[in-house]
């Protein structure tokens, strides 16, 4: 491991604290079990795609380093769950891979616009890239999610596939994705 690696991993093994966009700091930290009733409730608050406890367990057990909440005042604010897998990849053509997969990434609307989902992504792909091994990462988005589809192209993800009726509810859902190279 270079000496590079070594520095970003332990950054990433505390906690981040952040100042966001209305000057209040937000902590950065790996999901704790004693999070899980709170990531839950975001969930079902924030997105139409609802898991069960178990799945977000699972993603817990299988990445811990990848599955990041952030805390403001003290309460858990929203989430970011990972995982990495291995396939064909989105960006080098006929290349088996291993991909970063963001599963479910959510911000409570009384702490949107403030950098939180933005400085959650960031730290997860670099979690996915060094701790995981992942050389690229991926997500669905449904075509009509304008604020999400704006953090992802901020973050320079590129539309790379289109998956007609994607959603229970028959909308489409864009695959966007980026290299890990530069992270
Ligand atoms: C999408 C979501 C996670 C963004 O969370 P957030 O913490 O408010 O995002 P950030 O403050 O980090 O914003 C980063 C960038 O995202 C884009 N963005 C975020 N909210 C936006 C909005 N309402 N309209 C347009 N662009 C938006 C902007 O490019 C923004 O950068 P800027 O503030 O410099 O313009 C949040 O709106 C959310 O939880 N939505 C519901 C759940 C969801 O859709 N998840 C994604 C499923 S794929």
């Amino acid at each position: 491991m270079g000496e590079g690696v070594q520095d970003i991993t332990s950054k990433l093994n505390g906690q981040e604290y952040i100042r966001g966009r209305d000057g209040k700091v937000f902590v950065l930290r790996e999901f704790e079990l004693n999070d899980l009733n709170a990531v839950v409730m975001i969930n079902r608050r924030v997105l139409p795609e609802n898991y069960p406890e178990f799945f977000f367990v699972e993603h817990y057990r299988s990445f811990p380093k990848a599955f990041i909440v952030a805390e403001l005042d003290g309460r858990v604010v929203g989430y970011m769950m990972n995982r990495v897998e291995f396939g064909w990849s989105y960006i080098w053509k006929g290349k088996p891979t291993r991909k970063g997969h963001v599963i479910s990434i959510g911000v409570l609307p009384e702490a949107r616009r403030l950098g939180v989902a933005y400085n959650m992504m960031i730290r997860g792909m670099r979690a996915m890239k060094h701790f995981y091994s992942a050389e690229e990462v991926y997500l669905e988005v449904r075509v009509s999610n304008t604020p999400a589809i704006n953090l992802y192209k901020k973050l320079n993800y590129k539309i790379v596939n289109l998956l007609k009726g994607y959603y229970h509810d028959g909308e489409d859902a864009y695959i966007m994705a980026r290299s890990l190279e530069d992270f």
